[in-house]
């Protein structure tokens, strides 16, 4: 069988194909110009684009499915239920969890860590407790934390890095202690794009009794993500970084410990009775699924993994390495261009200033060429302070990016040198 009999990449070890020319046909989006420019998309990051068919899932069910989950008896409900049930039987597989009712939608990786946070945290810290983060923490991984030490009187404590970008390990391990409730940890960081060793990590934490949540916002359209491989207590995802749409996302947590938690939020769907002296919750997931939950949402989340599902993510994450690693050969070549990030193990994220000209510029003239890239602090703050910079230029990469849109990039980066000198 050759590769144009294949359909995208198959999970078929016979022929394992995975072709980035052709997947980029799946995805409208990338057919739009910009400034009467093809556009180059490379703000996978912060958003990635959703293929047709997940598309295509939602509009089916706004146009032929739309009805309320686990409140009717009607036909349409009853449909509704089924999809969005059939949606987290899907997450499940994807993540290898063992029981479907450890997958919580949640609004996005953001909420997943609060809920966590609030939750877990509210429940298990004390007046001189810490929690172990690292330095390299998108916000979301560190403000929820900070609220709930700052409630109960804890601690944040913080993991540092090295010039590369890498963790210290010694230094996690020192950090521990009896005190420690909770390590919070980014999977791939959103600014530097260094892949953490979660699994070690985990093992060293466990070693100590002390549960570890996995932010995997910037690891799940990446690669293989296997929770019992990992053995990880909690594992927060967002929809749309996955080629699914914004506003739905995922908390998996482990059941001894999702059971051991309070509710996060009140409200229908996450009872058993209510009376005016005693409520009584309901079974997980639901007990943390208060309100009517983004339906639409979970069924294209759904829809997204069936997508990822039919291609051969060992191969895309290998193109996606390839994508980073021509990148920033280039980029290294270019005078006064820093690359900042340098990690021996980077995944997706190549994060850059150029000597001079601020990162809003050189995103404004990439702009003009068609380019998108993030420019700012990537909502990681103490990443900036640490490297002594206000902001970087930041492109990342998914499946559908090829090597002209690197061209492309390093064309527009002569060009914004070019301009500003
Ligand atoms: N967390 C997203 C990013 O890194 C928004 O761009």
């Amino acid at each position: 069988m050759n590769s144009t009999t294949v359909k995208k990449g198959v999970r078929d070890a016979t022929v394992s194909r995975f072709d980035p020319g052709t997947v980029r046909s799946d995805f409208p989006a990338l057919s739009v110009t910009v400034k009467g420019k093809p556009l180059v998309y490379l703000d996978n990051a912060a958003t990635t684009h959703k293929p047709a068919s997940v598309i295509e899932a939602i509009t089916q069910f706004y146009s032929a499915e739309n009805s309320n989950v686990h409140r009717g008896v009607h036909h349409l409900s009853e449909l509704a239920t089924e999809k969005f049930e059939e949606s987290r039987r899907k997450v499940q597989r994807f993540l290898n969890a063992t029981e479907s009712s450890e997958i919580i939608f949640v609004r996005g990786t953001t909420e997943g860590i609060n809920l966590a946070a609030q939750s877990y945290g509210g429940t298990v810290l004390r007046n001189g407790d810490n929690v172990v983060i690292s330095a390299m923490e998108h916000h979301s991984n560190i403000v929820p934390w900070q609220i709930v030490c700052d409630r109960v009187g804890a601690s944040l404590r913080v993991i540092p890095i090295n010039r590369k970008g890498e963790l210290l390990q010694e230094e996690f391990e020192r950090l521990l202690d009896e005190r420690t409730k909770i390590v919070a940890l980014t999977h791939i960081s959103n600014a530097l794009g260094t892949v953490n060793p979660v699994q070690e990590m985990i093992r060293t934490a466990h070693d100590r009794k002390i549960p570890v949540l996995i932010d995997g916002a910037q690891a799940v359209a990446h690669g293989h993500v296997d929770v019992q491989e990992l053995d990880c207590d909690f594992y927060a995802f967002s929809s749309h970084k996955m080629f699914g749409p914004t506003g739905i996302g995922v908390l998996y947590g482990k059941k001894e410990l999702l059971e051991s938690m309070p509710p996060y939020q009140g409200g229908g769907d996450m009872i058993k009775s209510v009376s005016f002296s005693k409520t009584m919750y309901a079974d997980l997931p639901h007990k943390f699924e208060a309100g009517t939950p983004h339906i639409a949402g979970a069924i294209g989340l759904g829809a997204a993994i069936d997508y990822i599902g039919e291609l051969a993510m060992e191969e895309v994450a290998l193109h996606e390495r390839r994508l980073v690693q021509d990148l920033t050969d280039a980029l290294t070549d270019l005078p006064g261009v820093q690359i900042i990030g340098t990690a021996t193990n980077k995944a997706g994220v190549v994060s850059f200033t150029i000597d001079g000209i601020h990162p809003h510029d050189i995103g404004t003239i990439l702009n003009e060429d068609g380019i998108a890239v993030r420019t700012g602090q990537h909502c990681a703050q103490p990443v900036m302070d640490f490297f002594g910079i206000p902001a970087t230029a930041r492109a990342s990469v998914a499946l559908y990016n090829t090597t002209k849109d690197i061209q492309d990039l390093v064309a527009g980066v002569r060009h914004v040198q070019k301009v500003f000198h």
